[in-house]
């Protein structure tokens, strides 16, 4: 497999690059290119906040923002153990914590990844939803000593998007995994995903009734049971419940299985990790009457807005400008590619005297946003500076 180093970025932190507030970075920085604020404070607590109050052991999953400042800032929250995909993801995480956990829960890999995770770094944790993966691992970790978690396929309909028309065995077939793991001598565990910004607690219960009947119909005693992600960011066009009331959801379907007491619970949430802890200051390249073309978008670090349909909140900022126009009207936005698709399926709701040349702060972008970004047309960004203590 190809290893993407570049796309984890790995620069250390600079200095000069902390500001007490993102109108004091704008002003000092004036950037002509987009600037994410990250703001470790708030992913610290966030972390300490979910490690403290999930039943079982948190994950974090890299994918949804791997930069290293993020990852050091989940560490610090008291995230020791990482949920990634790739050897980029496993490189980053063992750089920067040797003694931290990587589990590799993608369920296709290639055997060169498979080789090299287990080789080089130690990985014990693997993820399959198909036999033929089984037999992958077999062969390239020489059966030594795995543990391999079965993912299974939750029903759809609770998440702002599904991974179980990706991902998941069904039912009869992770009945099936789960025996031929532990027929092979390896340790198995069982997982799922309810899907990405799951706004209902009930499909936790839901998954949790079906890993019950998978269980039974098994009997195979697994070493722990993966609840995935999902929990949602509170983004101003979603109204999830508050996140204990997932965790209370999952206590008492986990509490129906009666496992064993040296049976974990793991979660590996993204979203709900770091969504808060960073914005992105864009700036006005043009406006046409009520139509803004701002310097990110789609194919950049806004993608979210389609694929997790998230109507970021946004605001004006204009250093020494004064107080913004009262009057606050909507805008159309596009992106800077040439693709007439870079345009936002939201329209954001600025002060009617924005022009070329301010800067709008774009709220809660912390998720699948510079990690999703692509170099579409030569935009790209990867500046990032710190707000607040
Ligand atoms: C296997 C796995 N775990 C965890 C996550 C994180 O999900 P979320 O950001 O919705 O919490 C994902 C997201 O795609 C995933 O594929």
């Amino acid at each position: 497999m190809a290893t993407h180093l570049s796309s984890v970025p790995s620069a250390p932190r600079a200095a000069g690059d902390g500001f007490a507030t993102v109108d004091d970075m704008v002003a000092a920085l004036r950037p002509a290119h987009p600037v994410f604020c990250l703001r470790p404070a708030v992913l610290e607590s966030a972390a300490r906040r979910f490690v403290e109050a999930f039943p079982g052991r948190v994950l974090y999953a890299v994918k949804c923002n791997p930069h290293p400042w993020v990852l050091s800032a989940l560490h610090d929250g008291g995230v020791r153990d990482f949920d990634t995909a790739s050897l980029p993801e496993i490189e980053s995480v063992k750089g920067l914590f040797p003694g931290a956990n990587a589990y590799f829960h993608h369920p296709v890999k290639s055997r060169d990844a498979i080789r090299r995770a287990y080789r080089d770094y130690g990985v014990r944790q693997f993820t399959i939803d198909h036999p033929a993966e089984l037999e992958k691992l077999l062969d390239e970790c020489g059966g030594g000593g795995i543990e391999v978690e079965v993912r299974f396929a939750t029903p759809p309909g609770f998440a702002t998007f599904d991974l179980s028309t990706k991902f998941g065995a069904t039912p009869e077939h992770a009945v099936r995994l789960l025996r031929a793991v532990a027929d092979k001598g390896l340790t198995p565990t069982l997982a799922f995903h309810v899907g990405s910004q799951c706004t209902s607690p009930e499909a936790y219960r839901i998954a949790l009734l079906l890993a019950g009947q998978i269980l039974d119909a098994a009997e195979v005693p697994i070493a722990s049971l993966n609840v995935g992600g999902g929990f949602p960011a509170a983004y101003p066009n979603a109204a999830p419940p508050p996140l204990d009331t997932y965790f209370a959801e999952i206590a008492a379907g986990v509490r129906l299985l009666e496992l064993p007491d040296d049976c974990g619970l793991l979660c590996e949430p993204g979203r709900a990790l770091v969504a808060d802890g960073c914005s992105l200051v864009v700036q006005v390249d043009l406006r046409k009457d009520q139509v803004l073309y701002v310097n990110d978008g789609i194919f950049g670090s806004l993608s979210e807005t389609v694929h997790g349909k998230a109507d970021f909140a946004v605001r004006r900022v204009r250093p020494g400008g004064g107080a913004a126009s009262p009057n606050e009207i909507q805008f159309t936005v596009f992106g800077p590619t040439c693709d007439a698709n870079d345009r936002l399926p939201f329209t954001w709701i600025l002060p009617d005297d924005v022009r070329e040349g301010d800067w709008i702060e774009v709220s809660q972008v912390g998720a699948y946003s510079n990690a999703l970004a692509t170099h579409f047309n030569g935009f790209y960004t990867d500046k990032f500076v710190t707000i607040g203590a």
